[in-house]
């Protein structure tokens, strides 16, 4: 299995907002790769696969699951919320993919998302004030009790009296909740009890698999605008998403990795609030909507809609040190007419902004001006591309534009939901 002489980390992350279609590329290079780690996020992911007649959604357990003889890892950046991780087990099973401690492994330092965390969650969300469009799965309010180092972690459900203890500290830093009771308590120890079997250091098995020369497939959920740190804060998620972040979020060292592949619809979308400057309107995000079934994968809800941005991309691609693009759904762009791509911003004395400029614009109450690329609509494309020169020539034109802006190589376009419906334009690595 791990033929390499060294081993090697490869990142896929989202370029734009979440919803990229990464969990369709991990599912394509699991191929190659014998281990699939999750390092950040939790169950607020929606990874969508479509193959053989069936359609699956995985929100917490890596996509390479669903691949024989392959590893899933949930590393120590991810946040588990129990309950959510034994439904997709046995809806896992039941389409036939089994999910044993041999090929699920979590770290025994994921924290776990707790009943009060979704429902603080929830009451924020119900708070004109407070609300920004969250999942309500208790992301945030989980990562907060790890950072204030109340935390219970998935290791931590094994010992009932340091449970106790921990689980009296957490509630009485969350007054005005109270979930405290016996039956709660052993509800969580119960969990624990099902969680031992997949619990390790991940940190460790990744290391030995990596020394052995196994390639090691970081499968990022969520996406960089939508980074704590570097995305368009407040309107984020609380976890790092960029790629950097898969060391820290599993618990490797950074010299394992290799390629950094970003991730990108051919047009935009985003859901829950926050800036979106290059989003359309009317009837023409409807088209846009329906084509590329935009409809969250997660929570149902219509995505919003708008044009590739470049000065974004170009962000994430510095964010993340990407070394190479992946570029979904191009078939979406197929019979709606012309379509665009944000090349710059301006504020409204006419000076240039950079995307992280353009942020803080917006932080600020002001208006930014963006300025777009037009390219000649696509009105048709055959459902057979074996090359770069079967797509029609505006997106042949769009992917030299793409890789000659952003200065790296377009690796793989997908142009249908379908496996197959995608084609790999240069290797990995190279
Ligand atoms: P939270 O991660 O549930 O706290 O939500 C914070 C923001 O991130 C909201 O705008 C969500 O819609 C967005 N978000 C979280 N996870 C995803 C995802 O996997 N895809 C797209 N948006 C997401
Ligand atoms: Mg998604």
């Amino acid at each position: 299995m791990d033929k390499r002489e060294r081993g090697e980390g490869i990142v896929v992350v989202g370029g734009q907002w979440g919803d990229e279609g990464k969990g369709r590329i991990i599912d394509i290079l699991a191929k190659d790769s014998p281990v699939i780690a999750r390092f950040q996020g939790g169950n607020n992911a929606g990874h969508s696969l479509h193959f053989d007649n069936k359609s699956l959604v995985l929100h917490l357990i890596p996509c390479g699951i669903v691949h024989k003889d392959k590893v899933a890892v949930i590393g120590n950046g991810v946040v588990l919320d129990p309950s959510v991780l034994f439904e997709e087990i046995a809806s896992l099973e039941k389409q036939g993919f089994p999910v044993t401690p041999e090929n699920l492994k979590i770290s025994r330092h994921a924290h776990i998302i707790l009943p009060i965390h979704k429902i603080i969650d929830r009451i924020r969300e119900g708070s004109p004030l407070l609300h920004i469009g969250t999942t309500k799965r208790g992301i945030g309010p989980c990562y907060e009790d790890k950072v204030a180092r109340f935390g219970i972690r998935a290791g931590d459900l094994l010992f009932p009296e340091l449970l106790r203890t921990k689980l009296h500290r957490l509630l009485a830093n969350r007054k005005g909740i109270d979930q405290e009771s016996p039956e709660f308590t052993q509800q969580v120890l119960n969990y624990g009890a099902e969680l031992k079997p997949y619990l390790c250091d991940t940190g460790e098995y990744l290391d030995l698999r990596l020394k052995a020369g196994a390639r090691v497939l970081f499968e990022g959920a969520q996406g960089s605008l939508l980074d704590i740190d570097h995305g368009t804060y407040p309107f984020v998620t609380s976890a790092n998403c960029v790629a950097s972040h898969a060391a820290a979020g599993s618990g490797i060292g950074a010299q394992w990795f290799k390629e950094v592949l970003m991730v990108s619809k051919a047009y935009c979308t985003r859901v829950g609030e926050g800036p979106f400057f290059t989003e359309m309107s009317g009837s023409l995000e409807e088209r846009f909507r329906e084509q590329g079934r935009e409809y969250g994968a997660t929570t149902g809800r219509p995505r919003r809609c708008g044009w590739l941005d470049l000065p974004a991309l170009k962000y994430a691609q510095r964010i993340n040190g990407a070394t190479g693009l992946i570029l979904t759904k191009m078939d979406v762009l197929v019979g709606l007419g012309p379509f665009k791509v944000a090349t710059s911003y301006q504020s409204g004395e006419n000076k240039d902004l950079s995307y992280s400029d353009a942020m803080e614009r917006f932080n600020q109450g002001f208006d930014v001006q963006v300025n777009y690329k037009e390219f000649a609509g696509v009105t048709e494309m055959s459902s057979l591309i074996r090359s770069r020169e079967d797509l029609p020539h505006t997106l042949q034109h769009l992917l030299s534009f793409l890789e000659e802006e952003l200065a790296i190589p377009v690796r793989m376009i997908t142009f249908g939901p379908k496996r197959g419906q995608e084609l790999m334009l240069s290797s990995l690595g190279c």
